[in-house]
């Protein structure tokens, strides 16, 4: 039984496997419809979403499965001091699947390690979040039509982004990739990303607090939120909230061929006039999040 706890739990090949098929869902969804016709996939959020846990249910709901979960940890046996291990080995009794959602990083390993089903990480704490990585790759390799040769810009927080983390993992393991990590001081990538990863695998990087000056250099731009709930001082939040907001002005010095990309919700960061602009890609992003989400579930269903 395979899960999907880091991005690594997938080979490249496996991923590009899956990017195929998420192309050819996009182009005949009626041979999809009825492939999950009996199965069903559990939604455990025990933190907040909007995407993650709708385009999953989405995701089985146009395979013909049906979809129960929860998406608060209060309504759930949680608050009264369940442990991960005991939810899920329950769930497991009910649901063929599940994806979880989880403030705390690794619990996502642990249930794994107790279920009889596989497990997908929707998200742990600051760590990991492997199928919105998915979701990039898919949109990078369809507006961009490769996966390497890219300069790759990260804007905002990338200590707490676990999207960040995960979608550098990735990167990692394509050929000829760039960074330009963008952030003030306060919210720079975390050292063992440094070291186990991008040093690691000899991804050439650079590290600003300047956007005007990283944006001419990038193929693609990595927007983000400042992690309001990741912080331990509100008042560090609020300093730091409105570091880099992405505006038409700033975006005049892009490339034409720019592809933006944001795992969203959106705060401040992208002003909303730069919705209309044809390099802005993140509800493209959105929507390929549902496609390639599709594709997992079959992969870790065994469904052909
Ligand atoms: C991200 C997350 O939850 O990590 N959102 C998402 O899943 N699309 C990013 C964020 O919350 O800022």
């Amino acid at each position: 039984m395979q899960h999907l706890i880091d991005i690594c739990d997938l080979s490249v090949a496996e991923i590009d496997r899956l990017i195929e098929k998420s192309n050819d869902i996009i182009k005949h969804r009626e041979n999809y419809s009825e492939k999950c016709k009996g199965k069903k996939l559990a939604a455990l959020f025990f933190e907040p979403s909007t995407r993650t846990r709708l385009s999953f249910e989405a995701a089985m709901l146009e395979l013909g499965g049906s979809v129960i979960g929860f998406s608060e940890a209060n309504s759930s046996s949680a608050a009264k001091g369940e442990s991960v291990s005991d939810t899920i080995r329950t769930v497991g009794c009910y649901a063929d699947i599940i994806a979880m959602r989880h403030p705390k990083e690794g619990a996502p390993l642990v249930a794994s390690m107790k279920s009889s089903v596989p497990i997908i990480n929707a998200g742990d704490g600051g760590h990991n979040h492997p199928t919105q990585t998915l979701a990039d790759l898919l949109t990078i390799k369809r507006e961009k039509g490769r996966l390497n040769d890219l300069t790759v810009g990260f804007c905002g927080d990338l200590k707490f982004g676990r999207t960040v983390h995960s979608l550098i993992t990735a990167l990692s393991r394509q050929n000829n990739i760039r960074l330009i990590l963008i952030s003030p001081q306060e919210l720079k990538i975390p050292e063992y990303m440094k070291q186990e990863v991008i040093e690691r695998f000899g991804m050439p990087y650079e590290e600003t607090d300047s956007l005007e000056k990283a944006i001419p250099n990038l193929d693609v731009l990595y927007m983000t939120r400042v992690q309001r709930e990741r912080f331990f001082k509100e008042a560090d939040y609020i300093r730091l909230k409105d570091s880099y907001i992405l505006n038409l002005s700033k975006l005049a010095h892009a490339k034409a061929d720019l592809s933006i990309l944001h795992p969203l919700p959106r705060v401040n960061e992208i002003s909303v006039e730069v919705d209309d602009d044809p390099r802005a890609c993140y509800f493209k992003q959105v929507l390929n999040g549902k496609y390639i989400r599709m594709a997992l579930i079959l992969k870790l269903l065994g469904v052909e």
